[in-house]
């Protein structure tokens, strides 16, 4: 199957509890569920009239904090993320939470998460058009472009994309950081996958070159590109293998994100 084949193609797995992968409701219940329990602020980014573009934020123990983004679900066929965000969420330690300012975008195209396909319903990707090029930005793009000043901020110590490729066995990571080579921040993330699924040989991942289960410094028009560009110290797009068991990628997203603020709060 070619990657144009795959994001024509929809994809839905079954959890273990025998939801699918695709329940909009069932995961939006969640995720007030544990907002409301962890004391999030829940917020909607979204048009009045439109679906949801949902926004979450913790209330740190200091102002000083690392400001730290998680931003998933930008392709709906890459369940692992979003339902990543709430398993994350529903573990995660009060002390480790309490020492980030976290801002979470748990799922960023629901029209595409509905229906299990890459591209939202109007057919645009959410992931790119971010800066100027070729590639057109799409309405969750502009939407998130019009909150850039508070996005900036709220990545400022750091950013995780969280992202499948459903066509992959192997897993991998690209690392953007302000150095030649790859760091902890890199290394961590992928270490983290590697403990769930075998890491993608080198060579050649989506067009790029990967080592050791990490493409380095990669820029294209993505979310990810677009805050590195603005400010943010570091960033990674994390890529879990949707041929694996969906439960396992779940668990493997959410251990990225667990690295990802304990790396921040300086616990990792
Ligand atoms: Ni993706």
């Amino acid at each position: 199957m070619t990657p144009e084949e795959a994001a024509a193609k929809t994809w839905t797995w079954l959890l273990d509890d025998g939801t699918a992968s695709n329940d909009w409701d069932r995961y939006h219940e969640r995720l007030l569920a544990v907002a409301s329990r962890r004391g999030l602020r829940v917020e909607d980014l979204g048009p009045p009239g439109h679906l949801p573009l949902p926004l979450l934020t913790n209330n740190p123990d200091a102002a000083a904090a690392p400001r730290i983004l998680i931003g998933s679900g930008f392709h709906g066929e890459e369940a692992a993320g979003p339902w990543g965000v709430l398993a994350f969420l529903e573990s995660v330690e009060d002390w480790l939470l309490a020492g980030v300012g976290l801002t979470v975008l748990p799922l960023v195209n629901v029209s595409g998460f509905r229906e299990g396909r890459r591209f939202n319903d109007l057919g645009e990707n959410p992931n790119r058009g971010y800066l100027p090029g070729a590639e057109a930005s799409s309405r969750e793009g502009r939407i998130l472009l019009s909150h850039g000043d508070r996005l900036r901020d709220a990545a400022r110590d750091g950013l995780l994309a969280c992202h499948e490729d459903v066509l992959l066995s192997h897993c991998y990571v690209y690392g953007m950081e302000r150095s030649d080579a790859p760091g902890e921040f890199s290394h961590g993330l992928l270490r983290a996958n590697a403990s769930f699924f075998a890491v993608h040989p080198d060579g050649e991942v989506d067009g790029c070159p990967v080592r050791d289960g990490i493409v380095f410094n990669h820029q294209d028009t993505s979310f990810e590109s677009w805050l590195l560009l603005a400010g943010a110290r570091h960033a990674a797009c994390v890529e879990t293998p949707g041929q694996q068991p969906i439960e396992r990628r779940i668990a493997a997203q959410a251990a990225m994100m667990r690295f990802f603020v304990a790396h921040a709060a300086g616990s990792a």
